[in-house]
């Protein structure tokens, strides 16, 4: 295939994985703009692949590898993760060019196996471990559960290197491969929202991770995750906000997510807003018509309160809001207060329900579900109101503390 080629990022290494413009829900994340799978080549006395694409971009891969040497020249493979985004041309790969070697984490080497990856190619090495491949010296840190059982990261020490995988990524699609390149709070969105979408149950492992790295002593000039742009300037600042993030330290922050009928529970929402913010308290208000699940944990990640509303269909919580909190359960958010709210016409059993999730999230209730029969009229939206002022008030409160 003609068309791509590699584009260099540092001495010995090119990118030459494929960007997919096109891609909208990622396992139910959404990614308004797209994404890349980034590959990388090694050019020491023998090429190294670093991992590789989604099947469906195989062609581009290899079209690319093909600009820089002969892709039948790989001798070695390293998969860092075996997600099949990054895995999913490997079996592809290996019968194509037929390495000596593909080595994965010890985990990596079984999922790999379940991925029907010829065996007699995969080898496993150790955490810490030291490897001379391609005449090029590589150092392994298993990260495990960041984000799966069998990720693994990689320091190429005559760059500076880090090949992070997953780590320090985010879905953006772009034409320009590098960090420096890109507009920086566009960037921050996206960053943020992957760590929310993909790291947050993780954060206490990302904080030993960025911990452990400290203590290797060794100094980081680019980092090449699987995913976004490469940071080859200034990858500190990438570093910082997975340390921040991952802190989840409440802030004077709280989101409103609901949804609505016949625009009672909307009503409500923007009066509890209004307390919020009379007490000084930053209110990000997610209607769940128009927002996705993945928008909800972003604006979710660092916040200090979780205000949910629901009308009652057919006895229970509108599905909208059962879907998102049973996403963003999932992704285990910390330190947060709320309440939930909503307007019902007949059995009104929504605002409970909704209840009942955060009471699973573990999220601190600080006043019982607050119903509304059908419209609310003054005198429930000053209720409305004073919830958010009461919220407003805990929140100050704890930052007190
Ligand atoms: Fe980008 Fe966990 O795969």
């Amino acid at each position: 295939m003609a068309g791509f080629e590699a584009v260099r990022v540092s001495e010995h290494v090119f990118w030459v994985g494929a960007i997919d413009w096109s891609v909208r829900d990622f396992h139910g994340y959404s990614t308004p703009r797209g994404t890349t799978y980034n590959a990388f080549l090694v050019m020491g006395e023998q090429p190294v692949l670093v991992d590789t694409v989604k099947a469906p971009f195989v062609a581009e891969m290899m079209a690319r590898i093909g600009s820089v040497t002969d892709p039948a020249n790989i001798k070695v493979i390293i998969s860092h993760h075996s997600e099949m985004d990054h895995s999913g041309a490997l079996p592809e790969v290996v019968a194509t060019v037929k390495p000596e070697k593909v080595y994965a984490s010890v985990m990596g080497v079984k999922n790999l196996h379940d991925q029907h990856l010829d065996p007699v190619h995969v080898a496993a090495v150790k955490d810490g471990e030291t490897l001379k491949l391609g005449g090029l010296t590589f150092t392994f840190l298993e990260t495990r559960m960041l984000h799966w059982p069998d990720s693994m990261v990689s320091y190429l020490h005559e760059d500076e290197l880090v090949f992070s995988q997953d780590g320090f990524g985010m879905h953006l699609a772009s034409s320009a491969r590098f960090a420096d390149e890109c507009d920086l709070s566009m960037m921050e969105y996206e960053a943020k929202k992957y760590f929310a979408n993909i790291l947050l149950p993780y954060a206490p492992l990302v904080t030993k991770l960025l911990e452990r790295i400290k203590g290797l002593g060794i100094n980081i000039k680019t980092i090449a995750p699987d995913h976004g742009p490469v940071w080859r300037r200034n990858p500190a600042m990438m570093l910082n906000w997975w340390a921040e993030w991952a802190k989840q330290r409440p802030e004077n922050r709280a989101v409103i997510v609901y949804d609505t009928m016949w625009q009672s529970t909307a009503l409500m929402a923007r009066a509890i807003a209004d307390g919020l913010a009379s007490g000084g308290t930053r209110v990000s208000v997610v209607p769940m018509q128009g927002s996705s699940r993945a928008e909800l944990a972003t604006e979710l990640l660092g916040a200090g309160a979780l205000l949910v509303g629901s009308p009652t269909i057919n006895n229970g919580l509108f599905p909208s809001l059962a879907d998102s909190l049973t996403y963003v359960r999932g992704l285990k958010p910390k330190n947060l207060i709320g309440a939930a709210f909503g307007s019902y016409g007949w059995s009104g059993e929504g605002p409970g329900q909704a209840e009942d999730y955060l009471k699973s999230m573990g999220v601190e209730l600080v006043a019982p579900a607050l119903k509304q029969k059908f419209v609310p009229d003054d005198a429930a939206l000053a209720r409305c109101r004073e919830l958010g002022s009461l919220v407003s008030t805990r929140l100050r409160e704890r930052a007190g503390r």
